[in-house]
């Protein structure tokens, strides 16, 4: 286990191979400001660059709050352009933590609103705990969703229930979110944790090459100017090439586990 202490707004952890990154504001319910949203980039970044990595896990501080969306007393004064620049950046972020080559898990651990719930909808799978809420409340401000909540909101549970949360603001419960698609599990807060380790060493356990070419092909379907089953196509060929699909192939046939090297 081994800690850094580069960051302000965050702490990471290299837990067994699982990279962990907290949101560390909790007396702030964990709001996302400009600088922790460039120290999450940072070090989704920083993981891709490190040697035999698992996955990621994203979560909050303490027992409320994932993050209660971008901090509001920071943006409160900004210009149109400084905001333009504040939407693009947090775009940025967001992409880096869905195109990476590493399933990223967001650990939702309480509320989930504005900037926190694009935050867990820009990571590829989503555990809740019980008490997590869900919404894009920015309609209340004035604005509508900046770092991708439009978007993505309706990718995962469709037009009309995405549009029904955004233009009337309200947060939705843990278990509602589960029957949406919005998050794939959810559990008591002491297993939140547990939860995302046992998903992400499952994924451990398989081609970490087949990993990034699945995460890719799916990204595509949602690129509009993106043929994704061209994608596919090339995704699959090119797999063919590797030491992965060797090792897979030869292990089934051999009747044996397959043992994937982790880049
Ligand atoms: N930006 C800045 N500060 C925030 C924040 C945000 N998005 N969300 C919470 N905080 C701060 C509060 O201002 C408060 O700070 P203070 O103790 O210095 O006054 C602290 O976090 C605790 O929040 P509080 O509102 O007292 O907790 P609560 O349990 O009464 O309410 C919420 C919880 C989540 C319902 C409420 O904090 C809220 O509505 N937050 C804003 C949600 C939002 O609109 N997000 C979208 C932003 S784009």
């Amino acid at each position: 286990m081994s800690h850094t202490s580069k960051y302000e707004n965050i702490v990471t952890e290299n837990r067994d191979g699982i990279y962990v990154i907290t949101i560390n504001r909790e007396s702030k319910l964990n709001a996302l400001t400009l600088g922790t949203l460039s120290e999450i980039r940072a070090a989704v970044e920083h993981a891709h660059n490190m040697q035999g990595l698992k996955g990621i896990v994203i979560t909050g501080s303490g027992q409320k709050a994932f993050a209660a969306g971008a901090d509001i007393s920071e943006f409160a004064h900004f210009s149109v352009d400084h905001a333009t620049r504040m939407s693009a950046d947090g775009h940025e972020v967001m992409n880096t933590i869905e195109n990476g080559a590493l399933p990223v898990i967001a650990a939702v651990n309480g509320f989930a609103l504005g900037g926190g719930c694009e935050l867990a909808m820009a990571c590829h799978i989503r555990v809740a705990s019980d008490n997590a809420k869900f919404g894009q409340p920015e309609v209340n401000l004035g604005v509508p969703p900046g770092y991708g909540g439009t978007q993505r909101l309706v990718q995962l549970v469709g037009k009309g229930v995405a549009l029904e949360m955004l233009l009337t603001g309200d947060a939705i419960d843990a278990q509602r979110a589960l029957q949406l698609g919005l998050v794939n599990h959810v559990v008591p807060q002491e297993e939140l944790w547990n939860k995302c380790k046992e998903l992400i060493e499952k994924i451990a356990t398989k081609s970490p090459v087949a990993v990034s070419k699945v995460i890719n092909c799916v990204n595509d379907f949602y690129r509009p100017n993106v043929n994704g089953m061209q994608r596919e196509i090339y995704e699959f060929g090119d797999a063919f090439g590797t030491p992965d699909f060797k090792e897979g192939t030869d292990a089934f046939l051999n009747k044996r586990k397959p043992d994937f090297k982790r880049p």
